[in-house]
């Protein structure tokens, strides 16, 4: 113990000698950085790790910021480390889908034989509890968490899980199916899509299990392999009303909203961004909605992430409903549907 201990302040003793410029907190973030790189098991060279340290003094001040009421409006979500906490914003780019974000519902629509009519989105909660209205995942139709990596395909993920929810709604096996294939053959790889062109893929294709092409998060050569794993169609919904609807009855649906930086960080709680903080971003994220709930009045989407299972509640947020959070309800819902007969 007397051992590891001192190995644990000689590396800090060396960050501070060989730092150039640092505030009075260096001393104990560096300390903090070293339990961090121990809990997550990172092991780094002493050039990377230095590098790697303002990364993580930053995760550390914003998530202080976050932590405050300012920028958790509504909700009571808690933000903390998880295994993102020293990437680089490049690194940390490649998280959300790397795709401007637009409000282009038409595009949305190519893939619907039928749009799900509009629904009222005024729906009010008055009740203080906690209750979950309906979760996908305690029926046993939603497949594991998985881990993106570092790259941009979180539309892939999202629209995958859609599907292999869908189909096992159907009477079909719970399978994983594969997000590889569809980032060497669907629109932009690694670099960032849409949930849209994945359904549209499936729709004419089908869609392979994850064994057969197994995820690398890289982009390969397309080599379509006709499967009879496959959805008659994927609607398009307007509003959350709609996919409340849509969830209640038929199953899962893939979503996007504008990306806030404190949705990396975001550990536990109802997660309910800043407006503002929504409306700096660009970049869109997609996940999958497997159900709604509410908590202490608060309503919520239950989503799927696609960042692994140490990220948020077990790889799953709580994301605030009935707001249109960072414009949740701006780019079309989808939620494929496979025909029985
Ligand atoms: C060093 O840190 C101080 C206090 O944070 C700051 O005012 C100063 O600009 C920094 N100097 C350099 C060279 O970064
Ligand atoms: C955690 O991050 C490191 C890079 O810092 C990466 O190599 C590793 O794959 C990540 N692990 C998970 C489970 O995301
Ligand atoms: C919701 O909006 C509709 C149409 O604007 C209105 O008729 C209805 O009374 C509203 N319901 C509530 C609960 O506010
Ligand atoms: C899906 O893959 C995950 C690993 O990513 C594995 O833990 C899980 O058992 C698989 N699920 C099914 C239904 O095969
Ligand atoms: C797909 O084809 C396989 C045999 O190749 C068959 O076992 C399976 O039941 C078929 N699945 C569907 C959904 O038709
Ligand atoms: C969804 O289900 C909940 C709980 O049963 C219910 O309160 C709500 O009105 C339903 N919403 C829609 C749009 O059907
Ligand atoms: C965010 O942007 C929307 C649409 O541009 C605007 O209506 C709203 O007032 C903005 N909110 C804040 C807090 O900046
Ligand atoms: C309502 O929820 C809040 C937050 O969870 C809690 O502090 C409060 O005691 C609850 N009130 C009632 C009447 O249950
Ligand atoms: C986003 O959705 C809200 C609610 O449906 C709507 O009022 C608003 O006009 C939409 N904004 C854009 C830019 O489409």
């Amino acid at each position: 113990m007397s051992f590891s201990l001192n190995i644990f302040i000689l590396s800090c003793l060396f960050f501070i000698v060989s730092a150039k410029n640092h505030t009075a907190n260096y001393e104990k973030e560096c300390e903090e950085y070293d339990r961090y790189l121990k809990e997550f098991q990172k092991k780094y060279s002493v050039d990377e790790k230095n590098r790697r340290l303002k990364y993580f003094m930053r995760a550390q001040r914003k998530i202080d910021l976050w932590n405050g009421e300012a920028m958790n409006v509504g909700g009571k979500a808690k933000f903390g480390h998880n295994n993102f906490s020293d990437w680089s914003p490049k690194e940390l780019r490649a998280l959300m889908a790397n795709q401007k974000w637009t409000t282009n519902q038409a595009e949305d629509d190519l893939v619907s034989l039928r749009l799900v009519q509009l629904l009222p989105s005024n729906m009010t909660y008055s009740a203080n509890d906690s209750t979950i209205f309906i979760d996908w995942r305690q029926k046993g139709m939603v497949t594991a968490v998985k881990n993106q990596g570092g790259c941009s395909c979180c539309y892939a993920f999202a629209a995958v899980g859609a599907v292999e929810s869908a189909l096992a709604i159907a009477g079909q096996p719970l399978r994983n199916l594969s997000v590889q294939e569809m980032l060497n053959c669907v629109g932009g790889g690694c670099r960032g899509g849409a949930p849209y062109n994945v359904y549209k893929f499936i729709q004419q294709n089908g869609i392979v299990l994850d064994t057969k092409i197994a995820y690398t998060g890289k982009r390969q050569t397309c080599t379509i392999k006709r499967s009879n794993i496959t959805i008659s169609q994927a609607p398009a919904l307007r509003g959350e009303a709609a996919l409340e609807g849509f969830l209640n009855a038929t199953g899962p649906v893939s979503v996007c909203f504008k990306a806030p930086w404190s949705f990396i960080k975001y550990r536990t709680g109802v997660y309910a961004p800043n407006p503002t903080e929504c409306n700096k971003t660009k970049t869109a994220h997609c996940v999958l909605a497997v159900g709604h709930g509410v908590d202490g009045g608060v309503p919520y989407w239950i989503l799927k992430n696609s960042w692994g299972l140490r990220w948020g509640e077990d790889g799953y947020a709580r994301f605030i409903k009935g707001q249109n959070a960072c414009g949740i309800e701006n780019r079309s819902a989808n939620g494929p549907i496979v025909n029985s007969n």
